[in-house]
């Protein structure tokens, strides 16, 4: 079947080559050829391959993506060019650390890798004297973290095992798969409040890590937010049916919870009212510049919402048609990616604890930006498309 794909791009393109040197008369017999044999054959196939593929994307949410539909949002600081001056922590030992959480008492952070490991890195004034240990394996794909600052036990959101906390002796111990009979499928975000309670996101029901882009393509609520009670071992359900719900981070004053929702561009806030899981969900930042992932507070009035990509007003039109996200989604079983558009620039947006964009830092080369962990000066920032963490230089960036 790829190769009925790449046929279709290889006619297509021979067709358009051809086409342009058609004066001359010796090569009339092969644009012949491909115009009225190939050309028709390989656009039977395709339609064939539209028409037997089951996928049904769903009408899209435009009441959920537009209803509060409006200009980008405007932070007070923009600096596209991040990267001037940045430096690498752990080059060459992190596969695609994906979310970052920092350890103040040890003066480490902890990032979790697509080869399972999560490592503990040490935080040295120079980057380069960083130090990587392979701390512990879950045997997944670890990707939210966060500190239990009580216990000191690492919570982790793993997208195949599910909620795990691991002790400071190294015992990793799943505490949750499944809320209400219903397995997880990608556990994703994941914060600790200060009682113990512990909010995380299953982002997709449905379309597990190596299927996720799917997600996307159909545009059906197959996430949930929920919560983890330690004392009690259950689970709660807080919001069903939202659209991919990725990064989680608890308030300063413990009684919301900030949560991302990729591709809606927009975090919105859990406000927890009583504690009895019956809480209320509000506007917090709409129309971010991108696609946001993980959230994390940084203890001094902002959080720092990772932006995996810019995703252009065109191609949230383009999204807006099914048959578009039928054959993308066509596309990317045979090929493995969306669009490229998705893989434009990566950055963090920081803001207040109302939800106002304060900065907003970003580049065209830094790609699929997952966390962003203010530590000091430092922003450090995590990624599925590199062996490193990035680390820049925030009084730099805001003063340029
Ligand atoms: C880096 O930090 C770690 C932990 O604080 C420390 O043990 C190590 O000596 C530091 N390395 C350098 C070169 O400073
Ligand atoms: C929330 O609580 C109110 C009052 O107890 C109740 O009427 C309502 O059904 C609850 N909602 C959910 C979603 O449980």
């Amino acid at each position: 079947m790829i190769d009925t794909i790449s046929a279709m791009a290889t006619s297509n393109s021979g067709g358009e080559r051809k086409s342009s040197s058609s004066s001359s008369s010796s090569s009339s017999l092969p644009i012949g050829f491909f115009l009225s044999v190939l050309l028709p054959i390989s656009i039977a196939v395709g339609v064939v391959l539209y028409r037997l593929d089951p996928f049904d994307p769903a009408p899209f949410p435009e009441h959920e993506f537009f209803q509060e539909a409006g200009a980008v949002a405007q932070p007070r600081r923009v600096n596209g060019r991040m990267m001037q001056g940045a430096e690498f922590v752990g080059n060459g030992q992190l596969r695609l650390p994906e979310d970052i959480v920092y350890d103040p008492s040890l003066g480490v952070l902890y990032t979790g890798c697509a080869d399972g490991w999560i490592n503990r890195v040490t935080v040295n004034e120079s980057a380069s004297d960083s130090a990587v240990e392979k701390w512990v394996n879950t045997g997944g794909r670890p990707l939210g973290l966060a500190l239990n600052h009580q216990n000191h036990e690492l919570i982790v959101a793993d997208a195949v095992k599910g909620l795990l906390k691991i002790t400071k002796d190294k015992e990793v111990i799943l505490l949750s798969d499944e809320a209400e009979g219903q397995k997880f499928g990608l556990t994703d975000g994941v914060d600790v409040a200060k009682d113990g309670t512990i909010y995380f996101t299953d982002a997709s029901s449905k379309y597990g890590l190596e299927n996720h882009l799917r997600d996307s393509c159909e545009s059906r609520p197959y996430g949930r937010l929920l919560s983890f009670d330690p004392t009690t071992g259950l689970t709660k359900v807080l919001r069903r049916r939202l659209y991919f719900p990725n990064g989680v981070a608890v308030s300063p004053d413990q009684t919301s919870v900030i949560f991302c929702e990729t591709p809606l561009k927009r975090c919105r806030r859990y406000r927890m009212e009583g504690g009895d899981g019956n809480g209320t969900i509000e506007r917090f930042i709409d129309n971010l510049p991108g696609l946001p992932d993980n959230v994390h507070y940084d203890g001094e009035g902002h959080y720092w919402i990772a932006i995996f990509t810019s995703f252009p007003p065109y191609a949230s039109k383009l999204m807006k048609y099914r048959l578009v996200r039928k054959i993308m989604k066509i596309a990317e079983r045979h090929t493995g990616r969306l669009i490229d558009v998705l893989k434009k620039d990566g950055g963090a947006v920081a803001v207040d604890l109302e939800g106002n964009p304060s900065f907003h830092f970003y580049d065209s080369a830094a790609l699929s930006i997952t966390s962003g962990v203010k530590i000091a000066d430092h922003l450090y920032l995590g990624s599925v498309s590199y062996q490193h963490i990035i680390r820049v230089n925030l009084a730099r960036l805001s003063a340029s």
